[in-house]
């Protein structure tokens, strides 16, 4: 039967595939084939190593074009995407690439097919963490909480496992952890891609959208970046972009990007914070649809090693007392290479953020994969909860890394506050409690006084990779001691703490796969504030490793490809001792 299918769609393709070449402008030659459609999707093969070309979709019968970049197969066939086709059954749909002969390996193979097929359960795909189903992803987007759902979007390419073509994705979930994947919710078009922004509930229905109306804005990345807006009214499931689009045209700044909306009580309107090149400017509104520059932050402030991007500002109360934090992406210039993302606590008068006089550039997380971090919107007052989400990622190697279907997950959920670290104020950041409620089976580790390097081998086996160590680690005389994960062909992954230098050291450069791209291999370093006792949980998921120091005191996360999964926990001295106490090996869910 499979058989008699498979012959009967070749016969299709040949009979309703009609290919033909001519010259495009400036020499370009273009191939168009014509699909009669027949199935729900067109399959184009993938070669991850071949050059990008320009795909344009004609739907005739529409009368639209779309237009994509694909790595289409030159070579070999890695993997395949989908065009999904199925609202033109029986039209004809015209594919025109740029630069490629109808006689290519991937015009050929261009096939239609009622399944897309890929391997879902591949080896470093997490258990606990976001990822998009297939394709590439980065930022998270339009973090916003409605009706007893939080709204994940993010920066998605549907058509390849690298950056291109960006939409926004779509999911949702009612636990923050386990996550129902939704159709693509924004798509590029004449204004460009849809780069990252957030979205909002107009409860006010000051855009007249409607009361409730979920409202998304998002930089339309075209010739140049400006800013868009466009509404939901059945719980994020559609949306209608907005038709006077740009709301906020470009004011000849080239990174002019990354809206994050919110409602200021004070001054009663919205308050747009945005990246414009290496500071925050805010924006104000009464409407969501007129904006009128408020002030701008970050002049010989923090960290300018790269361009911002990503901004967040919101209200924490600290003993009492509303802090205003702003927090800044920025790539590159983190503090151990690339991607990161730096903080400010300070006041918001409704129109200018003023940063306190701290030790900045102060960094929420200072591993190297937690970039494009924001918090959701419209959490309900009953909550009163700050969540974050980051992009557990780094522009530094985000396209190589090894993995097929998919790249790139997000951090789990994280709930911030205002904490002193015994030195200064800080942005401390923990597992929200939905995250710890995935714990599982637990098994207890006898306390350890540790003289000498200790291993406790397959302690870790049976996890196949996936759990959450949790201790106190109690420092006596040692001053360079710690922990480490290893496996049997001797990939390892250390957090050392160095009490001559207070550091906090995370060294992945053998924690396995690395060859993927140099500036992968590396130690992330930490300030550590001096103390006799640091509570730790360490949170591994396949592909990732977060820990957290003193209820997110000091945070690190690290993306890692062990070769083998880890099945040995190690402790570790420099002469002095130490001791691990209250030890605990979760079962993550
Ligand atoms: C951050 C970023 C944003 C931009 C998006 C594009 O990672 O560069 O500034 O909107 O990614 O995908």
């Amino acid at each position: 039967m499979k058989k008699t299918l498979q012959f009967l769609t070749l016969i299709m393709l040949v009979v309703n595939t009609s290919c033909h070449s001519q010259q495009g402008n400036k020499n370009t030659k273009l191939t168009t084939v014509d699909f009669k459609t027949e199935k729900s999707y067109l399959l184009l093969p993938i070669e991850e190593k071949a050059n990008e070309v320009r795909m344009v979709v004609y739907y005739k019968n529409h009368k639209t074009t779309s237009a994509f970049y694909l790595r289409l197969a030159q070579n070999k066939i890695d993997y395949w995407v989908k065009l999904d086709v199925k609202n033109h059954f029986g039209k004809t749909i015209s594919l025109t690439f740029e630069g490629v002969e109808n006689s290519s390996l991937g015009i050929k193979n261009i096939k239609q097919s009622d399944k897309f097929e890929f391997e879902y359960n591949e080896t470093f795909r997490p258990r606990f963490h976001f990822t998009p189903e297939y394709g590439w992803m980065n930022d998270p987007n339009g973090l916003v909480y409605f009706e007893g759902e939080y709204h994940l979007f993010y920066q998605y390419n549907p058509y390849g496992t690298m950056w291109n073509n960006m939409h926004w994705g779509h999911a949702v979930s009612t636990d923050l952890t386990s996550w129902t994947y939704l159709p693509t919710a924004i798509a590029p078009d004449s204004l460009g891609d849809i780069f990252s922004g957030s979205a909002v509930i107009d409860v006010k229905n000051t855009a007249g959208f409607g009361k409730n109306a979920m409202v998304a804005i998002y930089t339309s990345n075209g010739k140049v970046q400006q800013q868009s807006i466009a509404y939901s009214t059945d719980k994020g499931r559609t949306f209608t972009k907005y038709a006077h689009n740009p709301v906020l045209p470009n004011p000849e700044i080239p990174d002019f990007r990354d809206p994050k909306v919110s409602w200021n009580e004070v001054s009663n309107q919205w308050i747009m914070a945005l990246a414009t090149k290496q500071t925050i400017t805010f924006y104000g509104s009464s409407n969501l649809k007129n904006w009128t520059k408020l002030s701008e932050f970050g002049n010989e402030m923090g960290a300018h090693g790269g361009v911002w991007e990503c901004p967040d500002l919101f209200p924490l109360t600290y003993r009492g007392e509303t802090k205003w934090v702003l927090m800044v992406s920025i790539n590159p210039g983190g503090p151990n290479g690339g991607s990161a993302t730096q903080y400010f606590i300070g006041s918001f008068n409704g129109k200018e953020f003023i940063a306190d006089k701290l030790p900045y550039p102060l960094w929420i997380d200072y591993g190297r994969d937690n970039y494009a971090g924001v918090t959701f919107s419209d959490i309900d007052a009953s909550d009163g909860r700050r969540i974050f989400m980051g992009w557990m990622s780094n522009w530094d190697y985000a396209n190589n890394v090894p993995t097929k279907s998919f790249r790139s997950a997000m951090t789990v959920a994280r709930e911030l506050s205002i904490k002193n670290n015994g030195e200064h104020l800080i942005l401390a950041n923990v597992p929200t409690k939905e995250v710890t409620n995935l714990r599982g089976k637990v098994e207890i580790v006898a306390d350890q006084n540790i003289n000498k390097d200790i291993a406790i081998s397959d302690i870790l086996k049976k996890y196949e990779g996936t759990f959450e160590i949790q201790m106190t680690m109690k420092r006596q005389n040692a001053k360079i001691w710690g922990f480490g994960l290893t496996n049997s062909i001797g990939d390892y992954l250390n957090f050392t703490f160095d009490l001559e230098q207070n550091i906090l050291k995370v060294d992945r450069r053998n924690s396995g796969l690395k060859d993927f791209n140099q500036k992968f291999v590396s130690e992330p370093i930490a300030p550590l504030v001096k103390k006799d006792s640091y509570n730790v949980r360490l949170l591994v998921d396949k592909a990732s490793a977060e820990i957290f120091i003193n209820d997110g005191e000091t945070v690190l996360t690290n993306i890692i490809f062990p070769s083998q999964w880890y099945n040995t926990l190690t402790f570790f001295t420099t002469n002095q001792s130490w001791k691990a106490e209250n030890i605990k090996i979760y079962q993550v869910k």
